[in-house]
C-alpha cells in the first residue's frame, strides 16, 4: 500500500459546515422546505408484551386536521418480516412498552398529538419480563455476538490457573443501561410519489436506511431516495434503520404526493431508537506475585429483546488487552420483553473495558504496584488471540507520556491520602482500545469540472464529526489539489454507495474508495486530465489488511475530587493519549476525542436508564430524569495523540477516532474515586449514596 503525501491532511481546519449550521441554513432532516407537509404522531402500547384486541380512531378521525389514522388492521402491507423491529403495525403483537400500535396524520404537529391521545387501545396483556439477572436459569449463549465475533473463547485452563494463582481477583462489575441520546432526535420525512419514495432521515448511512427499508417494503432498492447532508449526532443510534423509518414510509403510502413528518420526541426515543444493554460481568485476574498475569476470566451477562436478538461484545476487548496463557471469555444473554438493545458509541469495549480496567486496577492494590507498571509488565507481545503481529500498538507509550503530563508521579500509591478542605483528592488510570475497521464496499466517483475543480462524490454520512471537512481534505492530498479544488459531496442515496459512519470505520472505508478513485483517474486520463474526465472506484478488497493486528490504543488519566460530608464526585482534571494513527485534523479530532472522553466520565457518573420491572418501561425517560454530563461536570479535559503515521493501516494512515475516546474514561474516573475515597464502587454510575453506605 503507498502511503498518500499529506498536505491538507494534518491541518487543523474548522469544519466547512460550521457556518450553515451557525446561520441555520445547513438543513437537518426535518428542516427540508416541502410543499404542503403532513405530520405523523404515533401512539404507543401502554403493556410490555400481549396483543392488540381492539383500537377506536373515531375520536381522534373526527378531530379537524386529521389525515388519517393508521393501525395494524389499515396499515399498508410490509414485504419482509425478516426483521421484527421493523415489522411495524403488522399484526396486533405487542413486543414491548412503547412499540408503536397506530399513528394519525394530521395537517399540524399539535393536531397529530392532540388526536394521538385520543386512539382508545384494549389489550390482552400477557406476563412480561424484563428482570436481568446473573442467575437466571435460562440464560443462553448466542451463535456469536456484535460485528461477528465468536461467544466464547478460550486459551490454557483458565479455572486452574485462577484457583493456583498467588495473587487473585474476583470481583462483578455493573453497567446499567445507557441510551445514546443525539441532539438531533430520530426523524423521518417520507414522500411517496408512486412509485418513488424519497426519505429526508437522521442517519449514519443513507444506503443501509435505503436498503432495508426498501426491502422491507417490497420496493425495488432504486425506488427508495435518502437524503441526509447534515445530521445531529447519533452515537450508533442512527446506524442502522429503526421502526420510526417505516412508520413514516407507511404513512406516505396513504397520503401520496403530500411529505409525512416524523420526529420522534425524547421520551419516544428511549424505546424505539436502541440503547446499550446493562451488562453484570464477573472478572477473574490470576497473577504470580510480581503481577504477571496467569489467568485472565471474563463472564458477561446482558440482555437482548425476545422479538429481535442483539448481542452486545462486551468480552471482546479482555482477549487483546493482556498476554496471559490461559484465558476465557464467554457472553450470555437474558431474552427480555423490552426494546432492542443496539450500538452505543463503542459497543463492547465501553462496558467491557470499565471492568477489565478496574480489574487491573484491583490486581495492582493487590500487587502493591503501581497500575501503570502492573501493565506494562503483562504488554503482549503478539495479539494473544490471533497470535497476529500488532500492526500498531503503542499503549505503553500512551501511558508513560500520559504519567508525564498528568503528574502521575507525585501521586501516592496508597488511597484516601490527600484532602484538601472537605475534598478527598485522587488520581485513576486505565487503558483504552478499539479495533480498526475498514467495511468494504464503498464507491467514490471522481469528475473534473470545467471551471478545474474536482467533483467527490461518495454516499458517506456527516454526524457532526467533520465528514464534509476530513474527507475533503483526504480528497485534495489523493488529487495532489488544493482543498478548495475539491467540491465534495454525500450524504445522499444519488450518490455512489457508501457504508456506514459507524465503528469508527468511516473516513478509512470511504477515504479508501476516495484515493483509489484518484489513482484511476490518472490512470485513465493521465497526470494533467482535462475537463470532463471522470473515473470511480471501490474501496479495494485488499484494503483490510488481516496480517497484521490493528487496534487503536490510548490511555485514559482522570483526577477526582470527592466531598467527605456528601460523597458528591466532581471530576477536577482529565487526560486521554491516544495512538490512532496520522490525525487527519487535529482540531476536529481533538473534539471528537474530548466528546468521548466525556461520554466516558458521563457514564462514570451520571447515566443511569432506570427500568421498572414492573412495567417494563424506563421511567426516566427524558432530560429531566436521565443527566448527561453538563458544561458544570466537564472541568479541565484533554486529549493529545502521539505523533504517528500508520502505514499498515489505510493509505491516510489513519485509524479512525469516533469512539476510543469513551473506552477506559468510566474505568479511569473509577480508579480515581477508589483512590480519592478507598472505596472501590463497581457499579456505575458512581452516585453519592454508593460513596456514603
Ligand atoms: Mo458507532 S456505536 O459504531 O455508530
Amino acid at each position: 500500500m503507498t502511503l498518500l503525501e499529506a498536505r491538507a491532511m494534518g491541518a487543523s481546519l474548522a469544519r466547512m459546515d460550521g457556518a450553515a449550521k451557525i446561520m441555520g441554513t445547513a438543513p437537518y432532516a426535518f428542516e427540508h422546505r416541502l410543499q404542503r407537509p403532513t405530520y405523523l404522531h404515533p401512539v404507543q402500547s401502554t403493556i410490555a408484551r400481549g396483543r392488540v384486541r381492539k383500537i377506536d380512531t373515531r375520536a381522534a378521525e373526527s378531530l379537524e386536521g386529521i389525515v388519517g389514522v393508521i393501525t395494524h388492521e389499515t396499515a399498508p402491507r410490509l414485504a419482509s418480516d425478516k426483521d421484527k423491529e421493523l415489522w411495524v403495525l403488522q399484526s396486533g403483537e405487542v413486543h414491548f412498552r412503547g412499540q408503536f400500535v397506530a399513528a394519525v396524520i394530521a395537517e399540524t404537529p399539535e393536531s397529530a398529538r392532540h388526536a394521538a391521545a385520543l386512539v382508545r387501545v384494549e389489550y390482552e396483556a400477557a406476563q412480561h419480563d424484563a428482570s436481568l439477572r446473573a442467575g437466571r436459569k435460562d440464560l443462553y449463549a448466542p451463535k456469536t455476538v456484535n460485528a461477528g465475533y465468536p461467544t466464547d473463547t478460550d486459551a490454557g485452563d483458565a479455572e486452574a490457573a485462577f484457583e493456583a494463582a498467588e495473587v487473585k481477583v474476583d470481583a462483578t462489575y455493573t453497567t446499567p443501561m445507557e441510551h445514546n441520546n443525539p441532539m438531533e432526535p430520530h426523524t423521518t420525512v417520507a414522500l411517496w410519489e408512486p412509485p418513488k419514495l424519497t426519505l429526508y432521515d437522521s442517519t449514519q448511512s443513507v444506503h443501509s436506511v435505503r436498503n432495508t427499508v426498501a426491502k422491507t417494503l417490497g420496493l425495488d432498492a432504486e425506488q427508495v431516495r435518502v437524503i441526509s447532508p447534515y445530521v445531529g449526532g447519533g452515537f450508533g443510534s442512527k446506524g442502522e434503520p429503526h421502526a420510526h423509518n417505516i412508520l413514516a414510509a407507511l404513512a406516505a403510502m396513504r397520503v401520496p404526493g403530500r411529505p409525512v413528518k416524523l420526529a420522534l420526541t425524547r421520551q419516544q426515543m428511549f424505546c424505539l431508537a436502541g440503547y446499550r444493554t446493562p451488562t453484570i460481568q464477573r472478572f477473574r485476574l490470576g497473577a504470580a506475585r510480581d503481577g504477571r498475569l496467569t489467568s485472565i476470566i471474563h463472564d458477561v451477562v446482558e440482555l437482548t429483546s425476545r422479538f429481535k436478538e442483539f448481542a452486545e461484545q462486551t468480552a471482546v476487548p479482555t482477549r487483546l488487552m493482556y498476554a496471559s496463557a490461559n484465558r476465557r471469555t464467554r457472553h450470555r444473554l437474558a431474552a427480555l420483553d423490552v426494546p432492542k438493545p443496539s450500538w452505543m458509541r463503542a459497543p463492547g469495549e465501553t462496558p467491557g473495558m470499565f471492568a477489565g480496567e478496574v480489574a487491573m486496577d484491583e490486581l495492582a492494590v493487590a500487587c502493591g504496584l503501581d497500575p501503570i507498571e502492573l501493565r506494562v509488565r503483562n504488554e503482549p507481545e503478539r495479539d494473544p488471540e490471533s497470535d497476529k503481529p500488532w500492526g500498531n500498538r503503542h499503549l505503553v507509550e500512551c501511558l508513560r507520556e500520559g504519567a508525564r503530563r498528568f503528574g502521575w508521579s507525585q501521586r501516592d500509591p496508597r488511597p484516601r491520602q490527600r484532602a484538601e478542605g472537605i475534598w478527598l483528592v485522587g488520581m485513576g488510570v486505565a487503558s483504552s482500545t478499539y479495533p480498526r475497521y475498514i467495511l468494504p464496499g464503498s464507491r467514490a466517483t471522481i469528475r473534473l469540472g470545467e471551471d478545474g475543480s474536482y467533483l467527490v462524490r461518495v454516499g458517506a454520512a456527516d454526524l457532526g464529526t467533520g465528514t464534509w471537512t476530513t474527507l475533503t481534505q483526504v480528497a485534495a492530498d489523493a488529487l495532489g489539489c488544493p482543498m478548495d479544488a475539491v467540491r465534495l459531496e454525500i450524504g445522499d442515496t444519488d450518490l455512489p454507495n457508501a457504508t456506514v459512519a459507524g465503528g469508527s470505520s468511516g473516513i478509512s472505508s470511504w477515504g479508501c474508495a476516495i484515493v483509489a478513485a484518484a489513482r484511476e483517474l490518472r490512470r485513465l486520463h493521465g497526470p494533467k486530465p482535462s475537463p470532463g474526465a471522470e473515473a470511480s472506484a471501490d474501496t479495494p478488497k485488499d484494503a483490510d489488511d488481516k496480517t497484521f493486528a490493528q487496534h487503536s490504543f490510548g490511555a485514559q488519566f482522570a483526577e477526582v475530587r470527592v466531598n467527605i460530608e456528601t460523597g458528591e464526585v466532581r471530576l477536577s482534571r482529565m487526560l486521554g493519549v491516544f495512538s490512532a494513527g496520522r490525525i487527519i485534523n487535529p482540531r476536529l479530532a481533538r473534539s471528537q476525542l474530548i466528546g468521548g472522553m466525556t461520554m466516558g466520565l458521563s457514564m462514570a457518573l451520571h447515566e443511569d436508564s432506570v427500568l421498572d420491572e414492573r412495567f417494563g418501561h424506563v421511567i426516566n425517560h427524558d432530560f429531566a430524569g436521565y443527566h448527561i454530563a453538563a458544561n458544570a461536570d466537564v472541568a479541565n479535559l484533554n486529549a493529545v495523540w502521539l505523533d504517528e503515521v500508520d502505514e499498515r493501516s489505510n493509505p491516510m494512515g489513519s485509524r479512525g477516532i469516533g469512539e476510543i475516546g469513551i473506552v477506559g474514561a468510566a474505568a479511569a474516573v473509577a480508579n480515581a474515586v477508589y483512590h480519592a475515597t478507598g472505596k472501590r464502587i463497581r457499579d456505575l454510575p458512581i452516585t453519592l449514596d454508593k460513596l456514603l453506605t
